[in-house]
């Protein structure tokens, strides 16, 4: 069996208790294709399976006592080496990028490893016009957005406001509303303010001096990251035909319940949008395959440019997710595998 080095989580708390192993490469499935891993991101979900918290995931497929997926990091840009025998899209050579897992889950996806499988369905072709350490910053964070604002909703001369728009999420959001044509607005950190500028947003607003709920605009559409403002309150700023979208962050374990996180919130919104359109998505949710497509066209078509702000290398993999939760970066956290 082929041995590769990867960050190995043995147990659920600190970060810095991450350690590079030598274990084996992982084995391609039938429609898996096996990634020579040159970045991988680092991003508020990685924190939380590696420190567990909250207690719920562990249910919901993380593994209850010990992490069940030991390699941490769900998103991934690299090299194809092998394919499994349904893959019909890609072989040996191609540069990809993408997620290392079906769907949506809780859990680790192994991508902190010199090589991860990732399923077809779940890879596109990079770009040539980005780099592997930008294009392994876009799928995880892409695909929350996009399920949670299919593109066909934004209009040319709508009014957006992205609240936390130098985020991971934010900061795709921002810029796909942007090359739709909407108005948008960024409510940031004043450390954030020069990136949403530098990344299209028409106004800024610093959520430190100014809240975006009582300045008497209304929005077509609010994109909520933090959710620090309850739907009532994001009301005052909403036309009445406008739409509420919430993608919420803990704030690794800083709000949010220790047990649920954020769920009770979500459970309420969606009783809520039973009775209230704006809290209405609409159509059905992209397929992930659907997801990457839209990713790779919006960056290939440089209407979508990741900023790094910093690249640590995989031994340092605790590290990076420590300085993603200081809260500092201006821009994206990434590991790089040689
Ligand atoms: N990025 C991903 O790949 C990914 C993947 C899966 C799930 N998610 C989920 O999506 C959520 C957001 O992730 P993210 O990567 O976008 O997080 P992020 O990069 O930390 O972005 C959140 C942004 O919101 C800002 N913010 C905080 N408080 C604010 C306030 N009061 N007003 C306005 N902005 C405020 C933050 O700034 P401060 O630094 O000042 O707090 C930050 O820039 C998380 O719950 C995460 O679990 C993300």
């Amino acid at each position: 069996m082929a041995r590769m080095k990867a960050v190995v989580q043995d147990r659920y708390g600190d970060p810095r208790n991450l350690r590079v192993r030598e274990i084996d490469r992982p084995e391609v499935g039938d429609d898996e294709v096996l990634v020579r891993v040159r970045a991988a991101s680092v991003h508020p979900d990685v924190w939380h399976v590696v420190t567990g918290r909250p207690f719920v995931l562990r249910l919901m497929g993380s593994g209850l006592r010990r992490p069940r997926y030991r390699v941490p990091g769900t998103d991934l840009a690299g090299v194809v080496e092998a394919v499994g025998r349904a893959v019909t899209r890609f072989a040996p050579g191609d540069e990809v990028f993408g997620e290392s897992m079906r769907g949506l889950s809780w859990r680790n996806g192994g991508a902190y490893a010199e090589y991860a499988v990732a399923p077809e369905e779940a890879l596109a072709a990079k770009p040539a016009n980005v780099t592997f350490q930008q294009a392994a910053a876009v799928p995880t964070a892409g695909y929350i957005m996009l399920l949670n604002l299919p593109v066909r909703h934004l209009r040319p001369g709508q009014r957006v406001l992205v609240n936390g728009a130098g985020g991971g999420v934010g900061s795709i959001a921002l810029q796909i509303a942007k090359a739709r044509g909407a108005h948008v607005t960024a409510v940031e950190h004043p450390r954030r303010l020069d990136l949403v500028r530098s990344l299209g947003a028409d106004e800024v607003i610093d959520y430190t001096r100014e809240d975006f709920t009582r300045r008497g605009e209304r929005y077509d559409l609010i994109v909520d990251i933090p959710g620090n403002r309850s739907f009532t309150e994001c009301q005052r700023a909403l036309r009445p035909d406008g739409t509420y979208v919430l993608i919420g962050h803990d704030h690794y374990g800083q709000v949010g319940r220790r047990v649920l996180g954020s769920l009770p919130r979500f459970a309420r919104l969606g009783l809520r949008s039973l009775v209230d359109r704006r809290l209405r998505r609409g159509g059905s949710a992209p397929s992930k395959q659907e997801t990457m497509a839209t990713l790779q066209e919006e960056l290939a078509a440089g209407h979508l440019t990741p900023v790094i702000d910093r690249a640590f290398p995989l031994a340092d993999a605790g590290e990076a997710i420590g300085y993603l939760a200081g809260g500092e970066p201006v821009g994206r956290v990434v590991l790089t595998v040689d």
